[in-house]
């Protein structure tokens, strides 16, 4: 157990972990060197030796106190048999899904498609770096895993709306979501994740009306369901209208929150632990500016359990000695 679960149990609000989004990734040169000789995004995902190789780089670098395993949330998707690429400059780009072929998929065929993932947490949770050190797992929200899955893309570039007439097809997927996104929670909580994440990127794009049905309903039975299994769970509803009345639907442990919304606003209508907050591209400018910056986070939720984070993952232009001099900053506060 780590420092996130123990602060997160005790409602201690004296420490505050760091841990950012994204922290493995193209902003490091050691993980550029890797993906330079790793053209494909997947199969860098399912080489457990590399993948956890990736998750440990920003651990030795800064000594977050949380590693995440490095994997995506569209690995269910390729586990299901839908085509998951990655295109260069372009982003994910899925084949076209085929409902009777993933709605055949055993629980054994997925769980052994993906072992490489649960292989690289088990890797990283046992590395002596993770001692004191929490290992966060992650899936996306039935939501957005399931806007990728049928937009085929990314919806900031092209969503297309009439992809949602069919409500019976949305059923059906939200029902297979349900089921294998809590046997992937699982399986990372029996290898040894402490705690899981769930990213709703795209919850900003639901209006009120649908929000019980597309947004609530399906994340609260996953957060119900790794409750169940002891494990701390953490939400991101990224650009959702009302925190407040996401955490008193959806009950997570923790709550992320982004950069657009006024962290006052939260601090005074949230009591549960919060995370995360500061705008990434802070971590573009001076040392000055981040200092600044990240107190201003930490002063605002100094009577709150805050676990530090960014309100979006590290950009890949970042230097890492800002990452760095971050770091420094909170674990000095
Ligand atoms: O360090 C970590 O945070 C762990 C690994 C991680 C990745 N993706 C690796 C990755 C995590 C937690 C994710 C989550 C993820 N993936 C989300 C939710 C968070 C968010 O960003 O909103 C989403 C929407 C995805 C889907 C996805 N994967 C997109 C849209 C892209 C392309 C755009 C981008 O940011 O690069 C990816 C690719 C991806 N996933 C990369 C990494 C390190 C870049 C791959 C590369 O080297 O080209």
């Amino acid at each position: 157990m780590g420092k996130l679960t123990t602060c997160i149990n005790n409602k201690d609000t004296k420490t505050n972990p760091i841990w950012l989004m994204r922290q493995a990734g193209r902003y490091l040169p050691e993980f550029r060197d890797i993906r330079k000789k790793n053209q494909n995004f997947i199969d860098l995902c399912l080489n457990e030796t590399l993948s956890s190789e990736i998750t440990l780089q920003p651990i030795r670098r800064f000594d977050f106190d949380a590693a995440i395993i490095f994997s995506d949330i569209l690995i269910p998707p390729y586990g299901l048999g839908q085509k998951v690429e990655f295109k260069k400059n372009f982003g994910p780009l899925l084949g076209d899904l085929e409902l009777n072929k993933i709605s055949s998929i055993k629980e054994d065929q997925f769980t052994n498609k993906l072992m490489a993932v649960y292989n690289s947490i088990k890797i990283v949770s046992q590395n002596k770096l993770l001692k004191d050190k929490d290992t966060i797992g992650f899936v996306g929200a039935p939501w957005t895993v399931l806007v990728y899955m049928l937009n085929k893309q990314s919806p900031k570039k092209d969503f297309n709306i009439s992809i949602f007439e069919d409500q019976n097809q949305i059923d059906k997927i939200f029902n297979i979501l349900d089921k294998f996104l809590k046997i992937h929670i699982k399986n990372q909580i029996d290898n040894g994740a402490t705690i899981i994440q769930i990213f709703d990127s795209w919850a900003g794009l639901v209006d009120e009306k649908n929000i019980n049905k597309y947004i609530y309903n399906p994340t609260s039975s996953l957060v119900k369901f790794t409750k169940s299994l002891k494990v701390p769970v953490i939400c991101f509803p990224r650009n959702i209208k009302n925190y407040k009345n996401y955490v008193d639907n959806v009950k997570p442990d923790v709550v992320n929150i982004d950069y657009e919304v006024d962290p006052r606003k939260i601090a005074s209508e949230i009591n549960i632990p919060i995370q995360g907050g500061l705008d990434p591209k802070i971590l573009l400018t001076d040392k000055e500016k981040i200092r600044n910056n990240a107190l201003n986070y930490l002063n605002i939720f100094k009577d709150h359990t805050y676990i530090f984070n960014l309100g979006h993952g590290v950009l890949p232009e970042t230097d890492p000695t800002n990452v760095e001099y971050l770091v420094k900053t909170v674990k000095e506060f």
